[in-house]
């Protein structure tokens, strides 16, 4: 998975007119996440029922492993929901919140959620005449900028307002401040900030 994220990050480099590996450098190190989620859907039922609400990912990109049993939506920039359905063997990768900042939001940060989707109705229904369970796992691969990096827009985005509405930062600052935004931070460390002559 980290493959084909790197790849990714090349050519969107490349197409962007950036130095190839622009992406590639800011991730290096980064603290990247390999996650599988789970869920026995026996237990959710209903369909259209929320199993993971409409949220961004605060990571720089997001591939969501194929083969997955249909539940992943992404939200298109017109307010479209669309099921994501990467076949087996194939990965959807989904732009995150750091690239959305780096590029001062010409790439978007995509909105997505998990929801019971209808089309699992009768498999659901066939598990449970079975007494089988009906879990579905996705495979997820998180990649991350550096933490010592400095979060601020490249400079083919770089211009006034830019730098009002994405203000440098420290990686590893950003991602506090999102995990205390949603109550995931219990103690947060001694705040850094960037040096006066940045
Ligand atoms: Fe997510």
């Amino acid at each position: 998975m980290r493959v084909v994220i790197e790849n990714y990050d090349w050519a969107l480099a490349s197409g962007l007119g950036l130095e190839p590996d622009t992406f590639v450098r800011f991730c290096d190190r980064g603290p990247h996440l390999v996650a599988s989620t789970f869920v026995e859907l026996r237990k959710v039922c209903e369909p259209g029922t929320v199993i993971a609400g409409v949220h961004y990912d605060l990571n720089f990109v997001s591939g969501h492993a194929g083969g997955a049993i249909p539940g992943l939506y992404g939200e298109t920039p017109d307010g479209r929901w669309l099921a994501i359905d990467p076949p087996e063997n194939c990965v959807a990768v989904q732009p995150a919140w750091q690239l959305w900042y780096l590029t001062a939001g010409r790439i978007p940060r995509v909105r997505h959620m998990v929801i019971f989707d209808e089309r699992n109705r009768d498999r659901l229904q066939q598990a449970k005449r079975q007494c089988l369970g009906f879990p579905r796992t996705q495979l997820q691969y998180f990649s991350h900028g550096w933490t010592e990096n400095v979060l601020q827009p490249l400079s083919p985005f770089r211009n006034a307002e830019s730098e009002k509405q994405f203000p440098p930062q420290w990686v590893g600052e950003f991602v506090l401040d999102r995990l205390e935004e949603i109550n995931l931070l219990k103690t947060r460390p001694l705040q850094r900030p960037l040096p006066d002559n940045f």
